[in-house]
């Protein structure tokens, strides 16, 4: 199994480019400007692309396949995010922002509230492309871009941010980060093959993509669960959880940022921190707005 390292290697000159590239970022009010992208950043991206649809065969989810189809992102050069915008918005309402870099929960999920994507422009290291110590385009684009195109996991993005929006719990909003990392980052679902991964996390990863079902254990999907298992970003998953099928997910995790949405509606009260009050709250709001 490859690990990737924590130590970045990236060169003096690469880390200059990215900052570049980031400082053109306009934030989430406003279009995003089309970058220049040097040849062998597309060829960066080109060379990714080229693996990822190799490994996709083997451990991609079925829906994935479809929405990868009808999104037609360009295989040989990046794409612009205007571009992302016209094919994701009448697919599923989504449109792409660009940031400089990673923004902080409350900006990210309020911008999915309103199906805003904030989105870097840079791209990985060509020096190794199978890690990004920072969410690069091909994580954002090859594989957010392509699950905003499926409509369940457009709706499982939507949710998260309203769950988000409502709350003003840190231990929530830690919760509802967790639930949304162990399933629109690093979710998997059943198939007759074995498991398939639907997260964007895995989506855009060759190497964890191509590695997770011989080292992760896959748990079934429970909300109390993935609240209390912590995670590392910087390392492979060890612990995935994996449903039935993208119904399944929304079943349970778009139901419970929903939930989570109403409770506060109906009662006013912040749920508490413990996390056996937050799924217990989340059970009562159902009853409260049957
Ligand atoms: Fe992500």
């Amino acid at each position: 199994m490859l690990i990737p390292s924590r130590e970045s290697r990236e060169p003096p000159s690469y880390i200059q480019r990215r900052e570049e590239v980031a400082s053109l970022a306009t934030g989430l009010g406003s279009p995003p400007i089309e970058i220049d992208y040097r040849e062998e950043e597309h060829a960066t991206w080109s060379k990714a692309m080229a693996a990822l649809a190799e490994i996709w065969e083997r451990r991609a989810a079925l829906p994935l396949w479809a929405a990868r189809q009808e999104l037609g992102l360009p295989e040989d050069r990046i794409p612009q995010l205007a571009f992302v915008t016209e094919r994701l918005r009448p697919l599923t309402g989504f449109s792409y922002a660009s940031v400089p870099g990673i923004v902080s929960r409350v900006d990210f999920f309020g911008a999915l509230r309103r199906a805003i994507f904030p989105s870097t422009q840079f791209i990985r290291w060509a020096g190794n492309p199978e890690y990004t110590p920072a969410p690069d385009v091909l994580h954002e684009v090859g594989g957010h871009a392509i699950a905003l195109a499926n409509e369940h996991l457009a709706e499982l993005h939507r949710a998260a941010g309203r769950a988000a929006k409502a709350t003003k719990s840190p231990t929530l909003l830690s919760a509802i980060a967790a639930v949304f990392w162990y399933t629109a980052e690093f979710g998997v679902v059943r198939s007759p093959k074995g498991w398939k991964a639907y997260g964007a996390g895995l989506l855009s990863s060759p190497g964890e993509l191509n590695g997770f079902a011989g080292h992760a254990e896959i748990r079934p999907i429970t909300i109390a669960e993935m609240i209390t298992t912590p995670y590392d970003i910087h390392r492979y998953q060890p612990i995935l959880f994996g449903a039935e099928s993208l119904e399944e997910v929304l079943d349970v995790a778009g139901r419970f940022f929903d939930d989570i949405a109403r409770r506060i509606e109906f009662t006013g009260e912040q749920p508490g921190t413990d996390p056996g009050e937050i799924v217990a709250a989340s059970t009562t709001a159902r009853s409260l707005s049957a």
